[in-house]
């Protein structure tokens, strides 16, 4: 038995085929608005229930409330606005666009899904910045996003024509589908945009001794520019997997969404919630989850989490590294020795040896991940710049 969705129902807004062949026959006369990759994405875990209960980009009750109280109008806790404010310079017809309207949401060109506009409404987003990312510097990645953004949100419910993502990304209903055949009743999720060194695998290791199965769910889709790419997520992974995990008890699928930086509480809230929709028990919260610099409290979602009632349970690490007298992974909870004899693992010190030609020490990759990664360099190279 899966988790049950979030707010109770699984939400499918994904269109019959002769609903969708209907509305691509008339696309001719429609009005289109044109959409960016996330709002895309967006629209598309919407369909497909990966952000139950919503059934659409957020009116003007359920964003005020997410961003002064994280909660939706109907009370449930919601830490992320999830809304659409198309650019107006790919959007030249955008004042066109009424309440009432039932716009084509376009992305590189094609439909993917239809709008139907409930409401119409400013976007400020120097408040959404220091309300979902504490800041309103550009330093920090998704708030320098917001500048493309356009002024007006539009919201309502979305109805599904194309899927965006590849047939990798499986959805909620076939992860569940997978969790039951494989006989799992409890199902701890990973959350990660990041290949594995050696503390994330240890605190999936001590979080699968608990639980029947380990769902490890890359975000992908669209990640700041100086992460690893997706694929480099996803093939070391899969090394991993096919090398080192007991197969029946882990399972691996992206997740294409656009990233989130904003932190151990908000985002950290958001990323379990969807985890909860895709049939998962519990959520691994560690270090600095979501983070970005030093923006956020490393450990302010396990504060969170302690305190919320998301019906996913959190399962929450300090931070882990290698401890060369214990000769093990541990946490300040588990080992005694001073600082000098442990071995930190930091993804950017990582990046940066793996740019510099230079392998990672074995406590804290497996030299056979770095190997893997040396032929992602170039991309990883221009994103440092
Ligand atoms: S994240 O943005 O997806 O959170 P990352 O892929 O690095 O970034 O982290 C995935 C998960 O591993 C998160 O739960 C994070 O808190 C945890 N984590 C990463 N590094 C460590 C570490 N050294 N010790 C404990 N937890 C960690």
């Amino acid at each position: 038995m899966t988790a049950l969705p979030y707010g109770g129902t699984l939400v499918n807004r994904v269109l019959s085929d002769a609903a969708r062949r209907e509305i691509l026959a008339g696309i001719d006369g429609r009005k289109t608005i044109a959409v960016d990759t996330q709002g895309a994405l967006d629209a598309e875990k919407i369909a497909i229930g990966a952000f139950s209960p919503l059934t659409g980009f957020m009116g003007e009750a359920d964003y005020s409330g997410v961003l002064a109280r994280s909660r939706l109008k109907n009370g449930l806790t919601w830490t992320i606005p999830i809304i659409l404010a198309p650019r107006i310079a790919e959007n030249p017809g955008l004042g066109d666009i009424h309440v009432g309207d039932s716009p084509v949401l376009l992305y590189h060109g094609e439909p993917i899904a239809v709008l139907h506009v409930e409401e119409k409404f400013p976007f400020d987003k120097t408040e959404f910045a220091r309300r979902v990312y504490g800041t309103t510097e550009d330093a920090h990645p998704d708030v320098k996003k917001l500048r493309n953004a356009g002024d007006t949100i539009f919201s309502g419910p979305i109805d599904l024509i194309n899927r965006v993502s590849g047939a990798d990304e499986l959805t909620p209903e076939e992860t569940r589908e997978e969790f039951d055949r494989r006989g799992w009743e409890t199902v701890v999720a990973f959350q990660t945009r990041n290949p594995p060194h050696v503390a994330h695998e240890y605190i999936q290791r001590c979080a699968l001794e608990q639980v029947d199965g380990l769902f490890i769910h890359p975000v992908v889709g669209e990640l700041k520019k100086d992460d690893f790419p997706a694929e480099a997520v996803i093939e070391s992974y899969q090394y991993l997997v096919d090398h080192y995990y007991p197969k029946s008890r882990v399972f691996l699928a992206p997740l294409a969404i656009s990233m989130r930086y904003a932190g151990p509480s908000r985002a950290a809230v958001f990323l379990a919630i969807i985890r909860k929709n895709y049939g998962c028990t519990h959520f691994i919260v560690g270090r600095d989850i979501a983070g970005v610099g030093n923006y956020y409290d490393p450990y302010g979602a396990h504060a969170l989490f302690r305190n919320l009632d998301l019906g996913i349970e959190a399962m929450l690490f300090r931070e882990s590294y290698y401890c060369r007298k214990c000769r093990s992974m541990v946490t300040e909870k588990t080992c005694g020795h001073p600082e000098s004899d442990h071995s930190r693992v930091s993804m950017t010190q990582i990046r940066k040896m793996i740019v510099a030609g230079e392998q990672p020490p074995i406590e804290v990759m497996r030299p056979e991940l770095a190997d893997l990664l040396v032929k992602y360099r170039p991309y990883l190279e221009a994103g440092l710049k």
